[in-house]
């Protein structure tokens, strides 16, 4: 009896829209914290029953994350970060298939990361890896324009760069990945160790360095190039470069967690986060990547992808659990720690 009343209690209580609880969705935002913020505002506007609890974490800090709790999943939706990670993850079924009927108005990059993938993860922006410097302290300094990959291991570049540890940042591991192609493995590593003695210090965050460069800490950052038109944009002394030898790029991508708690709300932001509107809020938010979808706008700061000189990126191979944990334990062994040595 008294489980009955219970029950018709809450019964009754479920029903009154004063106690009705929002569904919730636990988002991971591998991007800038700023677009993270601005598309999830966009997204609860227009979705006032699906409240977004959202983190950012850099890319190679989420595959941890999914990695530590396949068990019992606490994320729902992975959005941005590098796509190697992505498809590490996909590789480990730690995330989920899902063939997005968005799919047709994709560009062929985002597609092709989704076919690569077995459909676990989908691209969202692209963008490539160059560098931004501050001309101020170049200038006082008396240094050249580093215009090539090369020109990096300057001593008079001591102290003066920046860039994130490729274990914690996808945009670092894009950097030991391009490296790796376009000189071989070796020469990579003999490059890296050479250009450590310029290092000061290896952020956890991929865009920190140009974040450090447009504030005077440091000279140099390594980065996608427009995270260093992002400061240039908001007024800092950042020019951008593109290497001259070529360089690598990013397939940002998104993934559903296999096993979520919150599949339907994740399904809808996913959606969303897809459509032309969402992706043209990136430019807002100071995010100058290549939108996924065609229809989407491409500010005119974003740097011409047909104007780089581009590797043809293995995602395929760079972007697999095997090669991926190789790179990072010699990267470990090698150069990790040592900053300036
Ligand atoms: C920045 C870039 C993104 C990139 C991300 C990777 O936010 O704007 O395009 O995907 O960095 O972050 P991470 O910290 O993993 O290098």
């Amino acid at each position: 009896m008294k489980i009955k009343i219970l029950a018709a209690l809450l019964g009754s209580a479920a029903l009154s829209p004063a106690v009705a609880q929002a569904a919730e969705l636990n988002l991971i935002c591998s991007a800038d914290v700023v677009i993270c913020e601005k598309l999830v505002g966009a997204f609860e506007a227009g979705h006032s029953d699906i409240n977004v609890n959202m983190v950012r974490l850099s890319s190679g800090e989420t595959y941890a994350k999914l990695r530590a709790e396949a068990r019992n999943p606490q994320t729902d939706l992975w959005w941005g970060g590098t796509g190697d990670p992505h498809l590490q993850a996909a590789a480990d079924e730690l995330t989920a298939e899902y063939k997005s009927p968005s799919l047709p108005q994709l560009q062929d990059w985002a597609v092709k990361q989704a076919e690569v993938s077995g459909y676990r993860t989908v691209g969202v922006y692209t963008g490539a890896l160059g560098w931004g410097y501050n001309t101020d302290i170049f200038a006082k300094k008396g240094l050249k324009e580093p215009a090539c990959w090369a020109d990096l291991l300057d001593p008079g570049l001591k102290g003066e760069i920046q860039i994130a540890d490729p274990n914690s940042s996808g945009t670092a591991y894009t950097a030991l990945a391009t490296l790796v192609q376009i000189m071989g493995e070796d020469k990579a590593f003999d490059y890296l160790k050479a250009l450590n003695k310029n290092v000061s210090q290896y952020t956890k965050s991929g865009s920190a360095p140009v974040k450090a460069a447009a504030r005077g800490e440091t000279g140099l950052g390594i980065v996608f190039m427009h995270d260093a038109v992002s400061q240039t944009v908001e007024g800092f002394p950042i020019k951008t470069i593109a290497p001259c030898e070529g360089t690598g790029f990013e397939v940002g991508s998104m993934s559903l967690v296999e096993g979520a708690q919150n599949p339907d709300e994740a399904k809808a932001f996913y959606e969303w986060v897809l459509t032309p509107e969402a992706q043209n809020l990136m430019p807002e938010a100071g995010s100058f990547q290549i939108p996924s979808n065609k229809a989407a706008t491409t500010a005119k700061e974003v740097p011409d992808l047909s104007k780089i000189k581009l590797i043809d990126y293995d995602f395929a191979k760079f972007g697999s659990a095997d090669e991926r944990k190789r790179l990072l334990t010699r990267w470990d062994s090698e150069i990790g720690g040592r900053a300036g040595q």
